[in-house]
């Protein structure tokens, strides 16, 4: 089992994406700890039916004092964190001009704000271990900008992109690995609000013609966190059927 005796913090793994990567590294060893906040039990359970231990919080990210709670029952629960990512996000579909001032800042607070609290909470438990692994789980609005969302979406995943970079140079002396997954096109609530016209014209555009699944996107995580990534770091890892090959 790759992930064997380690512990992985998961944000947004109530659903979608989140919850995949929770089931894939539960299925290879790791103790996870589901943090949402919005929890699902019956996520918890199909993550405990893994006979893995697992441990599921109510945390807002964007409240940094939340995170520090979280930080207290992770290490009563299991000691310290070797592997965080950072999945939960969130979208919305205006364009510049209709976008408001809260509406650019709420995308920023859980996207870009609430992954630095995560990897500021976290870091010093892999700091002092010297081993750790973030994924962070951005998009391919990130790298191109926004073909469906607003603005501040893909700028959001942009920063959280250099962050990744900037992390994986600042940590490669303590053996953390720092690198993020770009998605496009996959199948979760989120896609979900797409029309159906909107659906046929993005399956057109990609290579492989179809949407991806959260559980490919589970497997590119898990390779990131997995000990045969050990020499990668500072990467984002396209995943998009090949519709931007860089
Ligand atoms: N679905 C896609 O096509 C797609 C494409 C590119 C990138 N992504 C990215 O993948 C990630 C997961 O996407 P998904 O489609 O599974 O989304 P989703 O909306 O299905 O699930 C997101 C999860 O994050 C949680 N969440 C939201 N805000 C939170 C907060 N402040 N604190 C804690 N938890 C919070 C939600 O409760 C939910 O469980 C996101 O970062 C998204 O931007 C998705």
């Amino acid at each position: 089992m790759r992930l064997e005796g380690k512990t992985a913090v998961i944000t947004g793994a109530a659903r979608g994406i989140g919850k995949e990567i929770a089931i894939r590294f539960a299925e290879e060893g790791a103790a996870v700890v589901l943090v949402d906040m919005q929890p699902s039990e019956e996520t918890e359970s199909q993550v405990r039916a893994l006979d893995g231990p697992v441990l599921s919080l109510a945390v807002d990210i964007t409240d940094y004092h939340a995170i520090e709670s979280m930080m207290t029952r992770i290490h009563e629960w299991r000691g310290s964190v070797d592997i965080l990512v950072n999945n939960a996000g969130i979208i919305t579909r205006e364009g510049i001009l209709d976008l408001t001032k809260n509406q650019w800042q709420k995308i920023m607070d859980v996207n870009l704000n609430g992954t630095f609290y995560m990897c500021k909470a976290i870091l010093p438990d892999m700091v002092a271990q010297r081993y750790g692994r973030i994924v962070n789980i951005t998009s391919i609005a990130g790298v191109i900008g926004d073909i469906t969302a607003s603005p501040a979406y893909g700028t959001s995943k942009g920063a959280v992109n250099t962050l990744t970079r900037s992390l994986a140079r600042q940590m490669a002396e303590y053996g953390i690995t720092v690198n993020a997954v770009a998605p496009h096109a996959i199948e979760t609530d989120m896609s979900a609000q797409w029309s159906d016209e909107k659906r046929s014209s993005v399956i057109e555009s990609i290579p492989l013609n179809r949407m991806g699944t959260a559980r490919e996107c589970a497997h590119a995580a898990l390779f990131l966190a997995s000990d045969e990534a050990s020499f990668i770091t500072g990467e984002t890892l396209n995943l998009n059927g090949g519709f931007l090959m860089d």
